[in-house]
């Protein structure tokens, strides 16, 4: 049986992500793999194959990819880039040669591989209006340096060894089902928490903080959409360009206000404001909509509109 491998299972993206995989390709078809167990006890491992594992141990990652008769891995382990900058040892170790091992494995055992890239491949001489597909690269983070070096490797891989890895430079993604595990853009989501709750917010970076994002529902729209795309349109295969939308911090204040106008945001920007300086606004993504299709469904108020209606919800539950 052919079945997906979902790395980093239990973060924000891939606990969506392991169950979108499972309701297309069914339950038993999609492998999650993670440091820990899922923490819900109703959760990955009751609904299907689930392994804990570090993806730093190739030979347990390949043992995992015979036993369960491995052709396609989704490989988001990671750490994130403020998470990043407190360990750059073990980000390396995670971010790079993690994404070795997967590579390596996915020559002996003909694997196709997604793996995610980053906006923190850039850095504070990139244009940081409409970030182009192809500029300056000069990341400041341990994580940046991980994911451009990452992007390297992948197209190394494609051209040398002929691997059909691919990858997205996710912009700052906003969720509500599993909260994020130690970014720089956690701010957006822990906004939309914070309100939801009832409470005020004390926003890390400045009100005028303007970075691209995107709502999950897209994002694992385009992971799915890029893996379907034929091979013979893609013309990037170190990682493509990728958004939704940019916004200010003050901007999704607003838009949070608008629907609970109880709710108020003071700004005491800390360590991750050099961080998001160092990013694009705005993000050029007109190579991914040429080649395969790319397009997002949500503006800034139909997310919030969402995210704000399951987040009150689970609440009520
Ligand atoms: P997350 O921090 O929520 O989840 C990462 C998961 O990886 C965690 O569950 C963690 O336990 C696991 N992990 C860490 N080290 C591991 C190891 N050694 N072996 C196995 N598992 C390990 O991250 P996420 O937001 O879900 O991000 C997933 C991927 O998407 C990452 O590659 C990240 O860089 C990328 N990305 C995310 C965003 C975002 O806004 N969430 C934006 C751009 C790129
Ligand atoms: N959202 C991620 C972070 O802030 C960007 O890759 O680290």
């Amino acid at each position: 049986m052919n079945r997906i491998l979902v790395t980093g299972a239990n973060g924000q993206i891939g606990s969506e992500l392991v169950d979108v995989l499972r309701r297309r390709h069914g339950r038993d078809r999609v492998v999650g793999l993670d440091l820990a167990p899922p923490s819900s006890p109703n959760g990955q491992r009751e609904e299907g194959p689930y392994v804990t594992g570090d993806v730093r141990n190739r030979d347990a990652i390949e043992a995992v990819i015979r036993n369960h008769e491995v052709s396609v891995v989704y490989h988001l382990a990671s750490l994130l880039s403020a998470s990043g900058e407190k360990k750059p040892d073990q980000t390396w170790e995670v971010n790079l040669d993690g994404l070795k091992n997967v590579l390596d494995l996915a020559r002996r055992h003909s694997l196709r591989v997604f793996w995610p890239s980053s906006i923190a491949v850039f850095g504070p001489s990139t244009p940081r209006e409409q970030t182009p597909q192809r500029t300056v690269f000069d990341p400041s983070t341990m994580y940046g340096v991980t994911k451009r070096s990452g992007e390297l490797l992948c197209q190394y891989y494609h051209r040398r060894y002929d691997i059909d890895v691919r990858s997205l430079r996710y912009p700052g993604l906003i969720s509500y089902k599993t909260p994020p595990g130690g970014g720089t853009t956690d701010y957006a989501v822990d906004m939309f928490y914070a309100a939801a709750d009832g409470d005020p917010y004390t926003c890390f970076v400045r009100p005028d903080t303007r970075l691209p994002m995107m709502y999950m529902p897209d994002a694992l729209q385009a992971t799915l959409d890029l893996m379907e795309a034929d091979a013979g349109n893609l013309t990037v295969r170190d990682s493509y360009n990728i958004t939704a939308f940019s916004f200010s911090a003050r901007e999704l204040a607003a838009s949070i206000e608008r629907r609970m106008p109880t709710f108020s945001c003071s700004y005491d920007p800390d360590e991750r404001q050099r961080i998001a300086d160092d990013w694009p606004q705005s993000v050029d993504d007109s190579v991914a909509r040429s080649d395969w299709g790319w397009s997002p469904q949500y503006d800034l108020d139909a997310m919030t509109d969402d995210m704000l209606d399951h987040l009150q919800e689970s609440l009520e539950v």
